[in-house]
């Protein structure tokens, strides 16, 4: 059943994109973990100043619409979510104030909710930019199911925020509240940076994004193999990432235009920094979106995309086939989209259903170079 019942009131919450019959709910038990304990702790406060971070499908800003929070998140699909949940329960969308994880608002916050990421480095970050809209005043609670919960979590509030307890478990989500230590000393993030001596670049890229401190296999193995690539003026570098493909590939095609695409806020933000580093002056595009959402048909040569198995926790390919789908609408004929992938993911079978070819540009035991044409 679509519907959560809170102390704030019964909501229909989707994940987006929107599925019909969707078996995965929009919200876990660190929601509702959360969500019980706010109800207790808004009471107290005069004024409820109400930060909230990571909420993947909008299921916390929603139920708490009536404070006017703030909704901090990474994700463009998160945004979405938010909106179509606003929308499906009739509240208005200036409800909720949606900002990026890179750009804080002003001001201070009584109240922060955070669901923990996977991403330590992330939630690290995430931290530091939070203290200095912190004050004695302020209660941190932090959820996330206890199997997702990294072990070191409580020492990084502790290290960041102050003293920090874990709570009992409930329905396999555990709680962590946090209070302000003024005393303590920290310093602002800054992004990470990769030396990959073997293209000539060097990347920098904000905490979260895929595929930290070192190049991904799956990468590699599609650089491995880029003389085979055809020469293109229009290229997408569809999931970029800190852009390493489409930066390498700008550097074979100088004349071609490329446009790197994420639903990660930082990702873009990162992508765009190693592009302007790398080649200072020259055109290109940056945008976050779902997919090839806002695209126009027919548009591009050639598409190179490593896609993701995941959304959020959940495993399941149902991005890749998005994308996929997206890309021959967007693709103009005879343009070609280049996949790297695991082996045993069977993109093969989808491309090939899809574009009606499929050629095998390059295997090893764990992964794949497939290319499909549309024709
Ligand atoms: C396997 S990583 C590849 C990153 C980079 N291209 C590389 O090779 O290192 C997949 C990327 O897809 C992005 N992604 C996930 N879901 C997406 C969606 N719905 N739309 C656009 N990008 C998405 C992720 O944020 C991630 O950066």
């Amino acid at each position: 059943m679509p519907h959560i019942t809170t102390s704030q009131g019964v909501w229909d919450l989707h994940r987006y994109p929107f599925r019909e019959n969707d078996p995965l709910r929009a919200w876990d038990a660190a929601d509702e973990y959360l969500l019980n304990e706010v109800a207790t702790l808004t009471p107290k406060i005069e004024t409820p100043r109400l930060v909230i971070l990571n909420d993947s499908f909008a299921a916390l800003s929603c139920c708490l619409h009536c404070f006017r929070p703030t909704m901090i998140s990474d994700s463009f699909i998160s945004r979405q979510a938010l909106k179509q949940n606003l929308g499906g329960n009739q509240l208005p969308t200036d409800s909720v104030n949606f900002v990026d994880t890179l750009n804080y608002p002003e001001g201070i916050y009584n109240i922060v909710l955070i669901k923990i990421p996977k991403s330590l480095a992330l939630l690290e970050d995430q931290l530091l930019r939070l203290r200095p809209h912190l004050t004695s005043d302020s209660t941190v609670l932090a959820a996330a199911m206890a199997k997702h919960l990294p072990s070191t979590a409580v020492a990084l509030f502790e290290k960041i925020i102050g003293p920090t307890t874990a709570s009992l478990m409930r329905k396999k989500a555990r709680l962590l509240i946090s209070s302000y230590d003024a005393g303590l000393e920290t310093a602002q993030p800054e992004p990470a940076c990769l030396n990959l001596d073997e293209f000539a670049l060097k990347l920098v890229q904000h905490a979260g994004v895929f595929s930290m401190n070192k190049l991904d296999q799956g990468s590699r193995f599609f650089l491995e193999h880029r003389q085979k690539l055809p020469p293109a003026a229009t290229i997408i570098d569809l999931g970029c990432g800190n852009g390493i493909l489409g930066l390498v590939v700008a550097g074979m095609f100088p004349d071609a235009h490329l446009t790197f695409v994420d639903e990660s806020y930082r990702a873009v933000a990162s992508a765009k920094l190693n592009f302007e580093t790398a080649y200072p002056g020259r055109d290109a595009d940056f945008t976050v979106t779902d997919c090839l959402n806002g695209f126009k048909n027919d548009s591009a040569d050639l598409i190179i995309n490593n896609p993701p198995f995941h959304q959020q926790q959940t495993i399941g390919d149902h991005i890749a086939w998005q994308m996929f789908r997206q890309s021959r609408k967007v693709l103009s004929s005879g343009g070609q989209l280049w996949v790297v992938g695991n082996r045993h993911l069977g993109y093969h079978t989808k491309l090939k259903r899809l574009f009606g070819n499929c050629e095998l540009v390059a295997g090893n035991s764990k992964f794949v170079v497939l290319r499909a044409t549309k024709h």
